[in-house]
């Protein structure tokens, strides 16, 4: 499955869940995760993303390999919260999307 990473996290920008063909998006207040029963690993949301947060799961940078398992839990959580059209990126989007780390800033 593919695995969304902390560059999402207060970015937001929602171009990946628009080109998912089976709805794996699942919307949080500032982070979105991949449902990883869902995902199809099809490859369509990885270059649509601005700030390049999306990896495969056997190509999860190693100090974010804990996201394998966040997006699992968060899908999970966040099971009907459903997103597969655009919205307006967060308006700080712009400010966090580089700025590491930013784990603690993730709200559930
Ligand atoms: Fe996040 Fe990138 Fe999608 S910032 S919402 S993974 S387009």
């Amino acid at each position: 499955a593919y695995v969304v990473t902390e560059n999402c996290i207060n970015c937001k920008h929602t171009n990946c869940a628009v080109v998912c063909p089976v709805d794996a998006f699942r919307e949080g207040p500032n982070f979105l995760a991949i449902d990883p029963v869902e995902c199809i690993d099809c490859d369509a949301c990885v270059s649509e993303c601005p700030v390049e947060a999306i990896y495969p799961d056997d190509e999860v940078p190693l100090k974010w390999e804990h996201y394998i398992d966040l997006n699992e839990q968060l899908s999970e959580e966040w099971s009907d919260r459903i997103i597969n059209e655009m919205k307006e990126p967060l308006p700080e989007a712009e400010f966090w999307a580089d700025k590491f780390p930013k784990l603690e800033e993730l709200i559930r």
